[in-house]
């Protein structure tokens, strides 16, 4: 049995509708299952819902309705998100299924029955409004801000995971292992946040406060509490305890958010894995955040950007393309409605969509809507071919090292080389001369321009599965399965028919 390609996504909260983060997520990971299951690799993608917690349960006694309710309606609301947006996961994983329930289960007991879980008494600050603990961290000029209303010290009874015993290991992991963070930056904030010593991590709550979870197996009082729960996730998904455990795990890439690196994905989920004997994810691909006007985006001011409104408006593969083009794996990116309208006009509705219009136009003018045969190859189509050349060899390269902004920029500077080459050539001209140098002019022309489109859609399928499509019907091809073999520059288009004329970005205004 052959490994598969393993990559997952951060399970979302279901405390919210989805944003564009959660978006860019499944966006980033959606472009590299693509790219890898077109490069031959057999992809397993994961993506999910986090719905147990404290905010689902309160949300629910605020509504009156019960937690359960809440998640099925997120759950919607967060499948609908992948559909629209074309994301092509294999599995979506709910932490409320008997199948995860039964794997977090078979976990604790495990730890439990090795001595790796203990109960002690847990001493710390509780907000009566919040309905949860509070640190000193959470204090503003050295007092609690009203939200938490009352805050009282209590001492409660809990379970604890021995996390400190493996604080070395990790250290020394995490050192010996330069590839597991990406990009390499971020390994120095986990050994940072490992200077200090580790605390033992409480995994339950009493159930007298926190009833919305999974319960532990060996104290019906108490249910496990966030990570523990959420962080499983990945290997419930893998099959654990099935058979077929073996041919999914460990994951090839966990892809998250910045802000869950460390220390849930970092620190806690190494460890787990550690202590049950179940090898580590072999990467972590960490994004940074988009932001609103340089500040996190948040409900209370408005800041949201609903990815639904902007797909119905564009398009998913011009939100697909926006998102990608724009962020630099890693670095936090700023989203504003302008700068998307400003490439959707430039890069895709005049580069991209007029080359295919005009190409469609006078394929069929000049052409009777059959794809001509190249005739000659003067030094206009030697530059087209070169510019080709040297994007194939890189392209790649880039496509691995996860620089899809720089990709995607390679592939749209190739596309501005057909469109100045079009300029160039200026058909519209030669097909007003009967002289034969001037007929196979056209007739190469149109071929270049198609062979070029072909190429250049090919490369665009990861990011832009549904705009590679309808331009590769367009010149009579459909999508491909697999890059190998298709990227020679030829002239296989020639014979096929030009599909009709179409508006594949229609102008938008602001
Ligand atoms: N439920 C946890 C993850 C558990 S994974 C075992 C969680 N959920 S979340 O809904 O808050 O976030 C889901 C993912 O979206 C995280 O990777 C997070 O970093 C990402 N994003 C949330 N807001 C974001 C932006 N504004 N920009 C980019 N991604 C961000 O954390």
């Amino acid at each position: 049995m052959s490994k598969r390609f393993l990559i997952t996504t951060a399970i979302d909260y279901a405390n919210g509708s989805p944003h564009i983060g959660h978006a860019y997520e499944k966006i980033l990971t959606d472009v590299i299952a693509r790219y890898k299951r077109l490069s031959g690799v057999p992809v397993h993608f994961v993506t999910g819902l986090d719905e147990h917690g404290q905010k689902v349960q309160m949300s629910a006694q605020n509504k009156g309705v019960q937690p359960i309710e809440i998640c099925d309606s997120l759950a919607v609301e967060f499948q609908t998100l992948c559909e629209k947006l074309n994301i092509s996961n294999d599995d979506y994983i709910r932490t409320t299924e008997t199948r995860h329930k039964n794997v977090v289960q078979s976990l604790l007991q495990k730890l439990y029955d090795e001595g790796k879980i203990y109960k002690a008494d847990y001493n710390g600050f509780y907000s009566v409004r919040q309905e949860q603990f509070v640190t000193e961290k959470e204090k503003v000029d050295g007092a609690w801000p009203a939200i938490y209303g009352e805050v009282v010290e209590i001492t409660e009874s809990n379970y604890f995971f021995k996390l400190s015993e493996y604080q070395d290991w990790l250290i020394e992991t995490i050192k010996s292992n330069e590839s597991l963070i990406y990009p390499r930056f971020r390994s120095a904030d986990v050994l940072n946040f490992l200077k200090e010593p580790l605390n033992d991590l409480c995994i339950s709550r009493p159930k007298e406060r926190l009833s919305w979870g999974i319960e532990l197996p060996f104290d019906a009082g108490f249910v496990t509490y966030v990570w523990f729960d959420a962080l499983v996730n990945y290997i419930t998904a893998a099959g654990y305890g099935t058979e077929q455990f073996k041919e999914y795990w460990p994951a090839d890439y966990h892809v998250i958010g910045k802000d869950i690196l460390s220390p849930p994905h970092a620190v806690y989920w190494p460890i787990m894995l550690k202590a049950l004997d179940i090898p580590l994810p072999q990467h972590y691909l960490v994004h940074g955040w988009w932001l609103s006007s340089g500040s996190k985006m948040s409900k209370s001011d408005g800041h949201v950007v609903n990815p639904l409104d902007l797909i119905d408006t564009f398009g998913a593969d011009a939100f697909r393309y926006f998102v990608i083009s724009e962020m630099n794996v890693g670095q936090d990116s700023d989203f504003s409605e302008e700068l998307f309208q400003k490439r959707y006009n430039s890069h895709l509705a005049n580069d991209l969509g007029n080359l295919v219009s005009r190409l469609l136009n006078m394929g069929h003018r000049f052409a009777s809507g059959i794809i001509p045969k190249s005739e000659i190859e003067e030094s206009e189509e030697k530059t087209v071919l070169k510019h080709w050349e040297s994007l194939k060899a890189e392209v790649f390269g880039l496509y691995d090292s996860f620089q899809f902004h720089k990709a995607l920029e390679k592939i749209f500077s190739f596309i501005a080389e057909l469109n100045r080459y079009t300029e160039l050539r200026a058909p519209w001209k030669l097909a007003k001369s009967e002289e034969s140098i001037e007929q196979k002019r056209l007739s190469t022309t149109l071929a270049t321009m198609s062979e070029g489109l072909r190429l250049a859609s090919i490369l665009l399928q990861p990011v832009m599965p549904e705009i590679a499509e309808k331009i590769l019907n367009s010149l009579g091809q459909k999508s491909v399965e697999l890059f190998a073999d298709k990227l020679e520059w030829g002239d296989e288009l020639a014979g096929s028919e030009f599909g009709e004329k179409s508006i594949l970005f229609p102008k938008k205004e602001h």
